[in-house]
């Protein structure tokens, strides 16, 4: 039996960082209503000019490799997940992949919004559980400050810029990636979308006058599918797979909102210590939200640790994955 575990990560947020005050001045809010109602603090903004998301998502598997003592030549496949890439066309993963040296790997991009590593990590255990892979990268990488309307005070608090990466391999021990409940509804669209841009409505003077090229949210709808649906997924995974909240080490939310965090722990019934939380710095970086809280707690992490990673997003995307932890951190 071939286990997919994770082997080490690498991470990178731009230095820039954009605090509540400074949004004050840009739009009719204050930080007590985002520390209140979201529950961020500050977030980073990649607003070096010609700069994209292949940028952060090359920074953070240059680190990977560095932490990993992995040659690129040694990757086999990035899986990059990503709802802001460089270009329609080509993939991003493509242009990291020329940009790090990954000279032997495969590389695509993977669509799920903000569930879309926890649906690149389920892929790459796939790939690596077939015994045709040894290494694989999954990213997760987004610079939503590209979509964002910085004149609209309901969405532009939320989020951030930032780039994570894992390397995923096979082991016959019994660690790595156990369990998946993984789902896609298709009722999202009207809720959260770009409304322009895409094949149906391709960019016009007048979808640029309408300013339909942001990203579009009801919030409160969004808000509510979010808690069901995540604290049912993490119930269901936890449900099959023993974990109760005694076993469990961790919880890895999807970081878009705080009180929908302390809804997903109140339903595990989990401590919110047991609950990676690092919105307050980076705010909602879509793809990238679950692997940042695993770079930042890496130390925390010990060999043996169950762990449910769970997220929402755009589509509806949603779900809940377990993970025994791999290793201690040196
Ligand atoms: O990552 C993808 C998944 N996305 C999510 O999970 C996001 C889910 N949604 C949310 O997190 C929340 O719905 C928001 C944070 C987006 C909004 O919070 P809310 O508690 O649902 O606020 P609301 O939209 O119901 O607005 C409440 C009030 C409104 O005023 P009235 O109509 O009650 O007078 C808004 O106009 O708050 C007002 N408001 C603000 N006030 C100050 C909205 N945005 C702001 C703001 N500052 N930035």
């Amino acid at each position: 039996m071939i286990n997919a575990v994770i082997t080490g990560i690498g991470g990178f947020v731009p230095e820039y960082v954009l605090n509540n005050d400074e949004l004050s001045r840009m739009v009719d809010t204050n930080d007590e209503w985002i520390m209140t109602r979201i529950g961020i603090k500050e977030r980073r903004i990649l607003n070096e000019e010609g700069l994209g998301t292949s940028y952060m998502a090359r920074k953070a598997v240059k680190q990977l490799l560095e932490r990993t003592g992995t040659a690129p030549e040694e990757v086999d496949a990035l899986v990059l997940a990503t709802t802001t890439p460089d270009y329609h066309f080509p993939s991003t993963a493509s242009i990291v992949v020329g940009r790090t040296g990954l000279v032997n790997a495969y590389a695509f991009d993977l669509q799920a919004a903000c569930s879309g590593f926890l649906f690149a990590m389920d892929v790459a255990a796939g790939l690596i559980q077939s015994g045709r892979y040894k290494k694989i990268i999954v990213c997760g990488a987004d610079k939503m400050s590209s979509m964002v309307d910085y004149t609209d005070r309901a969405t532009c608090p939320i989020f951030g810029d930032g780039a994570a990466a894992v390397m995923v391999e096979p082991t016959e021990e019994d660690y790595g990636w156990k369990d998946a409940y993984l789902r896609t509804d298709g009722k999202g669209l009207p809720f959260l979308c770009m409304k322009a841009g895409g094949s149906v409505c391709p960019p016009s003077y007048f979808t640029i006058d309408h300013r339909m090229h942001y990203l579009h949210q009801e919030g409160r709808t969004v808000f509510k599918f979010a808690v069901t649906n995540m604290s049912d997924a993490c119930a269901l995974v936890a449900g099959r797979n023993g974990l109760t909240a005694d076993n469990i080490a961790w919880v890895v939310p999807h970081q878009a909102n705080v009180r929908i965090i302390e809804a997903v722990a109140a339903r595990l019934e989990l401590p919110m210590e047991k609950v990676m939380l690092n919105i307050q710095r980076y705010g909602n970086t879509s793809a990238a939200t679950l692997p940042l809280a695993l770079w930042d707690y890496e130390k925390q992490l010990h060999k043996g640790d169950n762990i449910i990673l769970t997220a929402f997003g755009a589509g509806f995307t949603w779900g809940a994955a377990y993970m025994k932890w791999g290793y201690d951190t040196k």
